[in-house]
């Protein structure tokens, strides 16, 4: 039987839960540096591909070009909806998720997310604040193409995984809710779980029910919510800084 071509590949990776697309520099840069297994490489612009590791990543000069398999460009713009600037695509396997793993530190949980870019967003910050995890409701796949983009791959970073029923408590549950009391950054929990709602509804009045505490972001009058991955941001880095 014949090796499958490349397109086939990138085509049975995209239908392969276990499998994903990374899409441009930087979601390899991060994949690499956070140890994700990569099944291919491909690039249309090996030198292009060094310059960019040599110039903003480093560590990673000398490993990319050799790791990158050469494609025309043509054939790289048939591998994805909107091939990345930089001309470099990959497979790798996605990271498994294993509860027993999860550090101390704060849960982000998103409820029934919408969009893959505030996903990737979410994820991107969350790696940067180092907690525990970033897991979500509903019915988007966190690990979707346009999620690693979103993340930069950060995806590798932490653990992200849908919630599946996994039960967290006896963590705190916290509702970031703009009806909530203020944020008070220095008493939140370390271990709290911190529930972020849907971008158009906010939080199911299930979760609220279930949660400890509501909390609100400051906001200037008339003003009525922030972006999600915004709200995110703005949480976990007060958490931050006011636990440093
Ligand atoms: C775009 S907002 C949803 C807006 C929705 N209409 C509402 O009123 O909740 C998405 C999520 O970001 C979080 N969020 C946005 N602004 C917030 C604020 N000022 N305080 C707390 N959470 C906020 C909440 O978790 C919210 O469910």
């Amino acid at each position: 039987m014949s090796e499958p071509s490349v397109e086939q590949r990138f085509a049975r990776a995209r239908a392969n839960d276990d499998l994903v697309v990374l899409e441009g520099f930087h979601a390899l840069k991060h994949a690499l540096r956070f140890e994700a297994e990569l099944e291919l490489v491909v690039t249309s612009d090996g030198e292009g591909l060094e310059r960019l590791a040599r110039d903003l990543a480093p560590d990673l000069a000398g490993r990319l070009g050799t790791l990158a398999q050469p494609i025309a460009p043509e054939r790289l713009a048939g591998l994805a909806a909107r091939a990345p600037r930089t001309q470099v695509l990959a497979i790798a396997h996605r990271r498994p998720f294993d509860p027993a793993a999860l550090s101390p530190r704060p849960i982000v949980l998103l409820e029934d997310p919408r969009d893959l870019g505030n996903v990737g967003a979410v994820v991107r910050v969350a790696a940067a604040a180092d907690v525990a995890a970033v897991l979500t409701t509903g019915t988007v796949d966190p690990w979707d193409a346009a999620a690693l983009r979103g993340s930069a791959g950060l995806h590798y970073a932490l653990p992200v995984a849908p919630l599946d029923g996994l039960d967290l408590s006896p963590r705190p549950l916290l509702a970031l809710d703009p009806e909530g009391e203020p944020l008070r950054p220095a008493e939140l929990p370390r271990d709290a779980v911190l529930a972020f709602g849907t971008e158009r509804h906010g939080l199911s009045d299930e979760l609220l029910a279930r949660a400890d505490r509501r909390i609100r972001i400051p906001m200037r009058p008339g003003v009525s919510s922030l972006n999600l991955a915004t709200s995110v941001a703005a949480v976990l880095f007060a958490w931050l800084l006011a636990d440093s």
